[in-house]
């Protein structure tokens, strides 16, 4: 079933809450795909019931980036969630979630802002304001469906432990779950954007994770000198490969790591023909 208002999902929720039911929410921008999926089976298999919300945030778009090509597949994410037993699928438009107007500067929105510490680092240095554009979305929908659990995919880790820091610092009532990455068999991690690759920028594509398997595996035979470990990236690196950035941080605090360590998380971005793409690995 498909709600596109936040008063229709409203009643719906309070119907369930009413007979006890457990809610899970599993927050997407649609262009499902089996990464999604397993979040979505975690929820079916965990809550009596499931939201699915399918929502292109504009306001964690920098200026500049995929906000008007970013794919929108509404008709194929529905059947892929009433195939897995999502209960709704809640759609709304950028008018529903921000208002008339909807003018989007926090001179006139109200904004959930994470930690400096958190986000002045990895991806937030180059996406400035898109993780106060993610916590105030998922603030919000937080609000709309007060779920008892909320899944979230490892694949965007610095995302995932923003949003448990904003739960704890705020005291959000949900529990978050942490989904593993999903990877096709070439190891590569599904993304929605991986739909802007070309079938040669895909074969470049497999360096991320080719890098990070192989510093792990690096890892494993005892090198822990991040310097050590980070030299046996570039050769995997040519001209087709832009990298953002390759770093050893905790994994609870994003603290950065000399030495790694078993609560070490190697982050990598990289861009390919201008497409941007971001991976990482724990070393446990
Ligand atoms: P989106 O990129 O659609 O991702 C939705 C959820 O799916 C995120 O929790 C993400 O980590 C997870 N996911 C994506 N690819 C995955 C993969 N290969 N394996 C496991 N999980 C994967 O992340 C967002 O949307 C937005 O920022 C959102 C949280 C919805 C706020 O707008």
């Amino acid at each position: 079933m498909i709600i596109h208002t936040i008063e229709e999902l409203r009643e719906k929720i309070k119907e369930w809450k009413k007979q006890n039911m457990t809610v899970g929410l599993v927050p997407t921008m649609g262009a499902l795909h089996n990464g999604h999926l397993s979040l979505i089976k975690k929820s079916v298999e965990k809550c009596d019931k499931t939201v699915v919300s399918v929502f292109v945030n504009p306001i964690q778009f920098c200026p500049g980036e995929d906000l008007e090509k970013y794919p929108r597949t509404l008709e194929a994410d529905e059947k892929l969630c009433s195939d897995a037993g999502v209960d709704i699928v809640f759609a709304p438009s950028p008018k529903e979630m921000y208002g008339e107007g909807h003018i989007l500067s926090n001179d006139f929105l109200t904004y959930v802002i994470p930690p400096f510490f958190y986000t002045n680092k990895l991806c937030g240095k180059s996406r400035v304001g898109h993780f106060d554009g993610v916590c105030t979305v998922v603030n919000k929908l937080f609000n709309i469906v007060q779920p008892d659990f909320a899944f979230f995919g490892e694949k965007d880790r610095q995302q995932l432990i923003i949003l448990k820091k904003m739960v704890k610092d705020l005291n959000i009532p949900v529990e978050i779950i942490p989904c593993p990455i999903v990877r096709e068999e070439s190891g590569l991690a599904l993304s929605s954007r991986n739909k802007y690759l070309s079938d040669e920028d895909k074969k470049y594509a497999l360096a991320l994770s080719q890098i990070l398997f192989n510093i792990k595996a690096c890892y494993n035979k005892g090198i822990t000198d991040v310097k050590a470990l980070t030299e046996t990236a570039y050769s995997y690196l040519n001209e087709h490969h832009s990298l953002e950035y390759l770093e050893f941080r905790d994994a609870d605090d994003l603290e950065e790591k000399k030495i790694a360590d078993d609560n070490t998380i190697v982050f990598i971005a990289l861009k390919i023909s201008d497409v941007r793409l971001i991976d990482n690995i724990a070393l446990k």
